[in-house]
């Protein structure tokens, strides 16, 4: 089944279902506006709690809670009718028990009216899933550069180099044997992706994890233009927004600061200029 020309919303079982003709295209949304923007391009909109870095301006995504969540779902869900919208649970929501993490899925669903949940984690998450998913939510899992994890990797660093490719496949496979509906794979090599993507019989999404994927996510900031802090090798920028955003405040203090703006036709009540 192919996911794109649908009028009505992408469920995650048709993503799990996708056929592989065309690439499943992901992107993260935080904001209503952003997600109006990218929702018709879209197969699945991922409200990632990496908008504690990008939005927040946080050095990690560790200090992301369930309510910021549950507030930049809801505003991606208003503004989004057709994609699959994902939610993250953010770090220290989940992963003390399944218990737990139905808890906190339960919530982020019931108060979002997101399609599915997104956690991070392999072999050790994996009686997780399956409780979820037994529970009727769907989960997307995240392999491989797992943010949340970043301190255990020690940084933001590629992930299954020699014998780690071994324990980055074994945990895909973990997650989607458990249930999950698609998997993303974060900061891997070409053959771990290529590998883990030809042995699952759910779609992978990777991110900085080659073209072996099933489909691709970015963060749109980054695709932008619009977060510079740093540039992983993997991102590709199609604008540079925070420039044109730039030049354009620098054009409307510039026109304040000449007495410039407001000019007539910006008012009420106030004679035309003459000239
Ligand atoms: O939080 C996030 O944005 C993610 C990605 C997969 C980009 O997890």
């Amino acid at each position: 089944m192919s996911v794109t020309n649908r009028t009505k919303r992408i469920t995650a079982r048709q993503i799990q279902q996708w056929s592989g003709d065309q690439p499943i295209v992901a992107l993260t949304a935080y904001t209503t506006p952003m997600a109006r923007a990218l929702d018709s391009h879209c197969d699945l909109l991922l409200v990632g709690d990496s908008l504690g870095m990008v939005v927040y301006g946080m050095k990690t995504t560790l200090g992301v809670s369930v309510e910021m969540m549950i507030r930049h779902g809801q505003a991606v869900m208003r503004g989004s009718d057709r994609a699959c919208v994902v939610v993250d649970l953010p770090f220290g929501s989940y992963g003390e028990s399944p218990a737990q993490a139905y808890r906190t899925a339960a919530r982020v669903m019931a108060e979002t009216d997101a399609s599915a949940v997104k956690l991070e984690g392999g072999v050790e998450m994996a009686s997780t899933v399956a409780f979820l998913v037994e529970r009727g939510i769907p989960v997307l899992g995240h392999v491989g550069l797992k943010p949340q994890q970043v301190h255990g990797h020690g940084g933001f660093r590629t992930v299954g180099r020699g014998e780690e490719a071994a324990r980055v496949e074994a945990d895909a496979v973990a997650i989607a044997e458990a249930g999950a509906f698609a998997v993303v794979i974060e900061g891997t090599l070409e053959p771990v992706a290529r590998a883990i993507t030809e042995r699952l019989a759910v779609p992978t999404i990777g991110i900085g994890a080659s073209p072996a994927c099933d489909g691709q996510i970015l963060v749109s900031e980054d695709v932008l233009g619009l977060f510079t802090d740093f540039t992983p090798r993997f991102v590709k920028r199609y604008a540079m927004l925070g420039q044109a955003i730039d030049q354009a405040v620098a054009a409307y203090a510039a026109d304040v600061r000449a007495r410039k703006f407001p000019a007539a036709e910006h008012c009420v009540g106030m004679p035309a200029s003459d000239g």
